[in-house]
């Protein structure tokens, strides 16, 4: 490509260390549209002969059609996807392939390129996470009343409803698509045109080839341009905090299906063996999506290190930009899939998860607001007489609400037998209406909206 300058071709490592195509050829769709808009425009402005970009035009949708048949060879001497489309184009249409570079740099190129893959990625998450969404909200449905046990530090807290718990990682998923949304609306300006780094002479039309690659309008500054990878960082940015979301889900997974805890089991399809223990069945898909979480997080650690410092306007460091996105993209597209089949076929004991909710005194809230509600007791001393409650409980090793009521009525008065309507799990999550808060019919009004926002979205 610059055999003019060089009487001498790169060392064997010049060539490898140079060589993006590797990675770069996943881009190769994008390439041919962007330079098929390229193209076309070179026409329409009177650039390029009219039958020159047609025969341009017909000779790229036949490297396209050689891609998706044969597959992108690594050829190391051709460097990257552009140089690599470009050489095949000549071998289809001869010289007149030597009119297409006009007016473009491979700088522009790239930049395009890559927002148009980041775009296209952008869109499979989002779609993605609206399955998982809608997942969660089937099962949330199912178990809008189901009693589990809440827990703060780990400790049982207060009874919460499965239902509720599976629509809080709802609310996450929803935050995630939200900022995914916001970077694709601040990507989808077209670099095209901005040429190697200072615009070009050419009279290109770059609206003309903004409109054809769907973008809102061509970006405004070159230098920029050429050289700007916060939609790449952005989307990290959004791929990292959603992976750390669904490490946190995965993690219940872990939890709920060991047996200490055991208020899942992950179906056959979401399960591994052990090579060794015949009785295993571990949650291997979940402890994956966990562990992804960090290998997310260190691509967006990668590019913004990359990144940093770099003067206007493109270096070539910026090649690297691909690697973390292409792997973090890979590794969440498999994160989301691997999390709504578990979430789909996932089995809860409710049994088992009620029983739990019902130890550890998880009422004792419930106690201590009741004095507060009937006996006009602040809350701060109902708290110190639920703490004696509780001790007492736990001397004689009964639940709560299997205190005698002359038990009770020996620690205050005030208390009577009305008390035992708020002690049992069910009463207690039911109580819990507040707005946001997890009694059932909260969670089938949550449930029901979620849906409508779904449904508002087809
Ligand atoms: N493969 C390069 C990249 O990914 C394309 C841009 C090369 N530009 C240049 N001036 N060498 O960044």
């Amino acid at each position: 490509m610059w055999g003019g300058r060089f009487a001498e071709g790169p060392s064997a490592v010049m060539r490898a260390i140079n060589a993006s195509i590797p990675f770069d050829k996943q881009m190769w769709r994008q390439d041919i549209a962007g330079s098929k808009a390229h193209a076309t425009m070179l026409g329409a402005q009177g650039i390029v002969e009219a039958d020159d970009v047609a025969t341009i035009l017909t000779g790229l949708d036949a490297v396209a059609a050689d891609y998706a048949a044969d597959g992108v060879p690594d050829d190391l001497a051709l460097e990257d996807i552009h140089m690599l489309t470009e050489a095949r184009l000549a071998d289809k249409i001869g010289p007149v392939a030597g009119r297409l570079h006009t007016a473009r740099s491979r700088n522009d190129q790239v930049a395009t390129d890559f927002r148009l893959w980041v775009r296209d990625a952008i869109d499979q998450t989002d779609a993605a996470l609206g399955g998982l969404q809608d997942a969660l909200i089937a099962r949330a449905d199912e178990h809008a009343a189901s009693v589990m046990p809440g827990f703060t530090h780990l400790q049982s807290a207060q009874p919460v409803t499965l239902g509720h718990h599976l629509m809080a990682y709802h609310d996450m998923i929803a935050r995630d698509r939200g900022r995914f949304r916001d970077a694709r609306a601040r990507l989808n300006k077209s670099p095209l045109g901005s040429a190697a780094l200072a615009g070009t002479g050419f009279p290109i039309d770059r609206d003309a080839t903004a409109a054809a690659l769907g973008f809102d309008g061509p970006t405004t500054n070159s230098l920029d341009a050429v050289s700007d990878r916060d939609f790449a960082i952005e989307y990290l940015t959004a791929a990292a905090q959603c992976a750390l979301h669904l490490s946190r889900l995965a993690e219940e997974f872990v939890l709920w299906a060991s047996q200490p805890f055991g208020f899942a089991s992950l179906s056959d399809q979401w399960s591994t063996g052990s090579s060794i223990m015949p009785q295993k069945r571990n949650p291997d898909a979940a402890e994956l999506v966990r562990g992804h979480a960090g290998r997310i997080t260190g691509c967006l650690v990668s590019l913004m290190v990359t990144m940093k410092g770099l003067p206007l306007a493109y270096s070539k460091d910026m090649q690297d930009d691909k690697p973390p996105v292409f792997e973090a993209h890979g590794l969440l597209e498999l994160s989301v899939a691997a999390m709504t089949g578990m979430i789909d076929s996932a089995t809860f004991r409710t049994d088992r998860m009620r029983q739990v909710a019902e130890t550890g005194f998880s009422t004792a809230t419930d106690l201590a607001d009741w004095l507060v509600r009937e006996a006009g007791v602040p809350f701060r001393e109902a708290h110190h007489i639920t703490g004696r409650a509780v001790a007492h409980a736990e001397s004689l090793k009964v639940r709560l609400d299997a205190l005698p009521l002359g038990a009770l009525r020996e620690i205050d008065e005030r208390i009577d037998r009305r008390v035992f309507d708020v002690l049992a799990v069910d009463a207690s999550v039911a109580s819990r209406t507040s707005f946001g808060g997890t009694a059932p019919s909260r969670v089938r009004e949550a449930v029901a909206a979620a849906r409508a926002a779904r449904e508002a979205e087809r």
